[in-house]
């Protein structure tokens, strides 16, 4: 091969591993109903969510001890070791520390080589972000197998009494991942990945405090702040999630001349059985080709498609041939799609 075509050698990448864990401790509706002023019909009317898995106080769960959980899983499932892994991207928006991030911690729990490692920190599109990420780096040759991971330790952060009920009944904990490698078969694998932000709505879902704008001190000597807990404007967050999802998954579709015929599965993040049931009516899809476990697991955020995917695939509901399309949308606002043959 001749320098000026080594140059141009693009591969694609492909998901050969996947896994996913949650933590042991299920909390149904009815039990949210004895700490705050909530009931199992408004939750399932309005968002779908039966029950969630919340970390039991005294686990030694995180979001990083998750999703070493579930990288082993999705290592082994791949037919490799933690030393054939060349790269880690942790998408988390609840990282064990301010600093460092989670993809550290993994290189340690795993005892894999001195590999890099990465914290993609787009919520609720974070795991979108990351796969689009890992796929740079294997289509350029860079990288031979990265393992992406989204966790989510969302439980100890949030506002379980009544004033934070419009949030906190939502949220869940958990982790997947997944293993990517190189393609030669530019057909095959994912074929593209689009990402997109705005950043004017930041504060629509935000989590405000601590930051260093915010810091502990100033935290605690105002007791009426309470910036540390998540704020999101539901009715917002839902009329943009909508459209964008919609515009992000027919761009993907166009940008592979694929219509919204050719899907057989798409995997939304599940942020809401509305929003999934939504899109599902406007691309005309059946009950088979749209995954939803929300559920039983709530919004774990980052987690929630590759926890998704990984249940998909168990299920046999995912498989060779297939036109699997992931979509994200949440706080940033961030959103993105990835299209993949499978
Ligand atoms: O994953 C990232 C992206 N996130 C999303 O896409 C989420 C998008 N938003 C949503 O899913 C919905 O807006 C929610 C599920 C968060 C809220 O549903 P909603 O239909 O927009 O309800 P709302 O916030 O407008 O609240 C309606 C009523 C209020 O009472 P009033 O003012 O009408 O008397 C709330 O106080 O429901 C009340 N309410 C609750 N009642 C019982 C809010 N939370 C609860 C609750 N239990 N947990």
């Amino acid at each position: 091969m001749g320098f000026k075509e080594k140059q141009m050698t693009m591969y694609n990448s492909k998901i050969i591993g996947l896994g996913h864990y949650v933590p042991e401790q299920i909390v149904t509706n009815e039990d949210l109903s004895k700490i705050m002023d909530t009931n199992d019909a408004w939750i399932q009317e309005r968002t779908g969510i039966k029950e969630r898995h919340w970390i039991a106080e005294g686990s030694e769960d995180t979001s990083a001890v998750m999703g070493a959980k579930a990288a082993r899983i999705a290592i082994e499932r791949a037919g490799l070791t933690t030393k054939d892994i060349d790269f880690i991207v942790f998408a988390t928006l609840s990282p064990d520390y301010f600093f460092p991030g989670c993809g550290v911690q993994i290189q340690d729990m795993l005892d894999m080589k001195t590999v890099g490692a990465i914290d993609i920190r787009n919520q609720c599109s974070g795991f979108v972000y990351a796969i689009s990420t890992a796929d740079q780096f294997i289509k350029t040759g860079m990288y031979k197998n990265v393992l992406v991971i989204g966790a989510e330790f969302h439980s100890n952060g949030l506002d379980k009494t009544t004033r934070g009920r419009g949030v906190s009944v939502i949220f869940g904990d958990g982790a997947g991942a997944a293993v990517l490698t190189r393609e030669e078969d530019t057909t095959k694998g994912i074929l593209s990945t689009h990402l997109h932000s705005e950043g004017a709505y930041a504060d629509k879902l935000i989590v405000e405090s601590p930051s260093i704008r915010n810091w502990v001190p100033e935290l605690m000597a105002n007791p009426d702040d309470i910036s540390y807990f998540p704020y999101m404007d539901g009715q917002f967050v839902f009329k943009n999630a909508v459209v964008r999802f919609s515009e992000v998954i027919i761009e993907g579709l166009a940008k592979n001349n694929l219509s919204k015929e050719d899907i057989d599965m798409l995997i939304p993040h599940q942020a809401n059985l509305r929003i999934s049931q939504f899109i599902q009516r406007k691309f005309g899809l059946s009950d088979n080709q749209v995954f939803n476990n929300i559920q039983k697991y709530g919004n774990t955020t980052a987690a929630s498609i590759p926890i998704a995917l990984t249940e998909a695939w168990e299920q046999g509901k995912v498989k060779d041939g297939d036109t699997v399309v992931l979509a994200a949308f949440g706080s940033g606002f961030t959103w993105g799609s990835v299209i993949i043959k499978w």
